[in-house]
C-alpha cells in the first residue's frame, strides 16, 4: 500500500512491548512532623503529577504503548529519506494508512479522538521534534525543560510543572536533539556535550548531553513569542505600575543609557522589548543578540545575530566584534541583548560616546550587584586599570538600572528602578527611585506588595523637563497603603 515508503527487507521489531512510562518522579516520602518543629512550617511536598482522572491516564498509558509499537514500527520500515521529499497532506494520508494497517492486524480498536492523536503524534515524529512538537505549538508554554527522557517540565502561566509527554528514552532524545543541531550545522557527541541553536520557529534551544549531563539528556526552549509583552500588557499583569511606565518612556525618550539586571527568566529581554518601544521612530537602532529574540516596532532597524565557532573551531563572530563594527554603522541607539564579556568595555564606551540612549542586559540580583557584575566583567578581559577609572568609566556610561525578577510565587516583577548620580569618593553613588515593597505571604504562597516611589525626585528631572517629559511631582511620592 505505501510501497514507496517501505524500506526493502523489512526487519521484524523483537522487543516486546515496553511498559509505559509514566513522567511522574517518585514523590519524596512523607516524614512525620517531629516533635519539637513548633515553629517550621511542614516543608509542602508539590505533587509533580499532572492531574488528569485516573480513567484518562489509562487512556494514556494505552496509547502510549501503542505508539512505542508504531514508532518503531515506523522507523524501522520506512524508508524517511522518501518521506521527507513528500508532501504534507500526503505524508499524513501514508502514516494514517500505515496506522489502520497496524492497527487492523493486531486487532487494536481505538476512537476515532485517539486515532487523531496516534496520528499527529507519528506525524510530528517524522517530520518535526516529536513529543516537543506538541509543547512548541502550545502557546501557553513558555519554556520547555527536559530532564533526560522521562521528564519534561514546562512554564506556563509563570509556574513550572510537569507535563505528561515523554520521550521514549535517551535514545529516541538523542535523536530528537541531532535533529535540531544538525539543521543549524553544528554537532553534539561526547566531545562536545553541550550545544545552543535556535529553533525554526525562532525559539532559544540549549542541550547538555551525556556523559555531562549525568541521568540523560537535558534540554532548555525558550519559545519564540510572536506577540511580545508590551508595556500595557506589563503593566497590566502587575510588572510595574502606570507611573513606572510615565518615567520609564522619559528615561527612554531622553537618552539615558539603561542596564536592565536579573537573573535567568526573570522577564530582562521582555523588560528590553517592551522599554524600546519609547524610542523614536526616526532613529536609526543596531541590535545585537546571540539568538535574535527582540522584536522593535521601529522603521529603521539593524538586526545581528553574533555566531559561535563551527565544528572545527573556526567562523567565530562574537558580541564583541558585532558591537565593533556596529559602532561604523552610525546607529543612534545600540541594543545588545546581553552584556557578560569583553563586550562590556565596546558597550560603555559607545554609551560615552555619543551613543547614548543604548541599552542592555546583565545577569544580576541587584543593581550594586550588576555594577559589580560590570567590573568583574571588565577585569576578566584583561583591561587593567586602577578601580577608580573603572567605577568612574561605569558612572558616567549608566544612568539607570532596571532589575527585573521573577519571585518565589512564579510572578515576574520590576522590583526596583535605580539611578547612577555619580561617585563619592571611590564608590558608585546610586538612588533607588521605584521599588516593589512586599509585605507577606498568602496561606498559598502568593506573594502580597506593592510598588512605591522610595520619596526621591529623579536625578534627571530637570532633563526630563527640558526634553518635554515633564513628571508630575507626585509620581515620586511613597504610596501609603
Ligand atoms: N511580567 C511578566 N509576566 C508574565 N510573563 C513574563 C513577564 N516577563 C516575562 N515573561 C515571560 O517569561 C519568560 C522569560 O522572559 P525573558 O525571556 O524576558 O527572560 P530573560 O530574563 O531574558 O531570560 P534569560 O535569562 O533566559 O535570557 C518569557 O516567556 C516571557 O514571555
Ligand atoms: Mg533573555
Amino acid at each position: 500500500m505505501f510501497s514507496r515508503y517501505k524500506k526493502q527487507p523489512a526487519a521484524q521489531p523483537v522487543e516486546t512491548a515496553a511498559a509505559p512510562q509514566t513522567a511522574a518522579p517518585a514523590p519524596a516520602a512523607e516524614k512525620a512532623p517531629a516533635a519539637n518543629a513548633i515553629a517550621r512550617r511542614p516543608v509542602q511536598q508539590k505533587s509533580a503529577e499532572p492531574v488528569v482522572s485516573d480513567r484518562e491516564r489509562k487512556r494514556k498509558e494505552r496509547l502510549g504503548e501503542i505508539k512505542i509499537e508504531l514508532h518503531r514500527e515506523l522507523l524501522e520500515n520506512l524508508n524517511l529519506a522518501a518521506l521527507e521529499k513528500a508532501g504534507e497532506a500526503e505524508l499524513r494520508a501514508e502514516i494514517s494508512a500505515i496506522v489502520s494497517e497496524v492497527l487492523e492486524s493486531r486487532n487494536i480498536v481505538l476512537n476515532r479522538e485517539d486515532r487523531t492523536q496516534l496520528n499527529k503524534e507519528l506525524y510530528d515524529e517524522v517530520t518535526g521534534l516529536g513529543p516537543l512538537e506538541t509543547l512548541l505549538q502550545d502557546d501557553s508554554v513558555n519554556d520547555i525543560l527536559v530532564n533526560g527522557p522521562q521528564q519534561i517540565f514546562v512554564e506556563r502561566f509563570g509556574k513550572l510543572e510537569i507535563s505528561d509527554i515523554t520521550f521514549k528514552d535517551e535514545k529516541h532524545l538523542m535523536r530528537i536533539i541531532d535533529k535540531i543541531v544538525s539543521a543549524v550545522g553544528r554537532r553534539v557527541d561526547e566531545s562536545n556535550p553541550y550545544v545552543d541553536a535556535r529553533l525554526a520557529d525562532g525559539s532559544r534551544f540549549n542541550a547538555m548531553v551525556p556523559p555531562i549531563a549525568v541521568d540523560g539528556s537535558l534540554v532548555s526552549i525558550r519559545k519564540f513569542k510572536k506577540d511580545k509583552l508590551g508595556i500595557d500588557d506589563l503593566v497590566n499583569f502587575g510588572a510595574f505600575t502606570e507611573e513606572m511606565a510615565a518615567y520609564l518612556q522619559a528615561a527612554v525618550s531622553t537618552r539615558l543609557n539603561i542596564i536592565v539586571s536579573g537573573g535567568t527568566g526573570s522577564g530582562k529581554t521582555t523588560t528590553l522589548n517592551a522599554l524600546s518601544s519609547f524610542i523614536d521612530d526616526a532613529e536609526r537602532i543596531l541590535t545585537i543578540e546571540d539568538t535574535a529574540e527582540l522584536q522593535l516596532q521601529q522603521t529603521h532597524v539593524g538586526r545581528m545575530e553574533s555566531r559561535p565557532p563551527n565544528v572545527e573551531g573556526k567562523g567565530e563572530v562574537s558580541p564583541r566584534d558585532c558591537l565593533k563594527n556596529a559602532l561604523r554603522m552610525r546607529p543612534d541607539r545600540i541594543i545588545v541583548g546581553e552584556t557578560r564579556g569583553a563586550e562590556v568595555i565596546d558597550m560603555l564606551q559607545a554609551m560615552n560616546t555619543g551613543h547614548d540612549g543604548s541599552m542592555t542586559t546583565i545577569h544580576a540580583n541587584s543593581a550594586r550587584d550588576g555594577i559589580s557584575r560590570l567590573e568583574n566583567m571588565i577585569a576578566m578581559a584583561g583591561i587593567e586599570m586602577p578601580i577608580k577609572a573603572v567605577r568612574s568609566q561605569i558612572s558616567s556610561a549608566v544612568n539607570l538600572i532596571v532589575q527585573a525578577s521573577r519571585l518565589q510565587d512564579g510572578s515576574r516583577r520590576m522590583t526596583s528602578i535605580t539611578e547612577i548620580t555619580g561617585m563619592e569618593g571611590d564608590v558608585i553613588s546610586m538612588q533607588e527611585i521605584f521599588r516593589f515593597q512586599r509585605v507577606g505571604l498568602t496561606p498559598d504562597n502568593k506573594i502580597i506588595g506593592h510598588f512605591t516611589a522610595t520619596g526621591v525626585r529623579s536625578h534627571y528631572s530637570e532633563r526630563f523637563r527640558l526634553w518635554g517629559f515633564d513628571l508630575p511631582p507626585s509620581i515620586y511620592e511613597p504610596t501609603t497603603v
